[in-house]
């Protein structure tokens, strides 16, 4: 199985959403070989729009195996009096999936690794799956997460992706178990996508510029 991963950040509004839905929906009808590999277990797609778009995002898009809706984040607070906050409590019936500690909110929001341990703990009470998100080995890997994005500051959204060497390398470092799928995110794109994909230890792509547009979502996937 391998994994595609749109992360839109904070980019699309409702209508956004709505034309982004309306043609990956019609490209997906056309593309029977992807069709296929969902159908086969061989490829799962995971959208990852801001919490005011999960609910439109997951009634409209095409229903299919294996293709998911996460969260970019949810917050530390498991559920109470903490306006603003979205809890795993409030996301339950709506995701599978939510990134956790994306390189953007370390640095914007100072999220510490206890606060993203925190924030696993939580979603494993709840059923959703952590998609915990690294820049190098030095971040935390707390015990049980199944999905790990490695993500250098540099390749993200930038154009500079990382050599696969490079990933390799870096996988080689972080600490995982051997069930551990690892994810590479950092300027992948339709051009570069199948570089990775030819290495069987790269189980997916968390994929942020590349994802806001369906064509060049589809073209990835397609190449999966
Ligand atoms: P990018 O973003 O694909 O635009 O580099 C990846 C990410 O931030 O998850």
């Amino acid at each position: 199985m391998r994994y595609l991963i749109a992360n839109w950040k904070s980019t699309k509004n409702v209508e956004d959403a709505f034309s982004w839905i309306v043609q990956f929906n019609h490209l997906l009808k056309q593309e029977s070989s992807i069709q296929k590999k969902l159908n086969n277990d061989e490829l799962k797609i995971i959208i990852c729009p801001s919490f005011h778009l999960l609910t439109t995002v997951k009634a409209k898009i095409a229903k299919s195996k294996n293709i998911a809706i996460g969260a970019q984040d949810v917050s530390f607070f498991e559920q109470g009096n903490y306006t603003g906050e979205v809890s795993a409590q409030n996301l339950k019936d709506i995701i599978d999936y939510s990134i956790i500690g994306h390189s953007e909110r370390r640095k914007y929001l100072k999220e510490t690794d206890n606060m993203i341990d925190q924030k696993i703990s939580i979603l494993k009470d709840y059923s959703i799956e952590p998609i915990l998100c690294v820049r190098d080995n030095k971040d935390l890997i707390p015990k049980d997460v199944r999905f790990i994005a490695y993500e250098p500051i540099y390749a993200i959204g930038t154009g500079k992706n990382e050599s696969l060497t490079d990933v390799l390398n870096a996988k080689a470092k972080i600490s995982h178990d051997r069930d551990t799928i690892f994810i590479y995110g950092g300027s992948v794109n339709s051009d570069n996508i199948t570089e990775y994909s030819n290495a069987p230890e790269i189980k997916g792509f968390l994929v942020g510029n590349a994802s806001k547009d369906p064509n060049s979502f589809i073209m990835m996937a397609s190449r999966l």
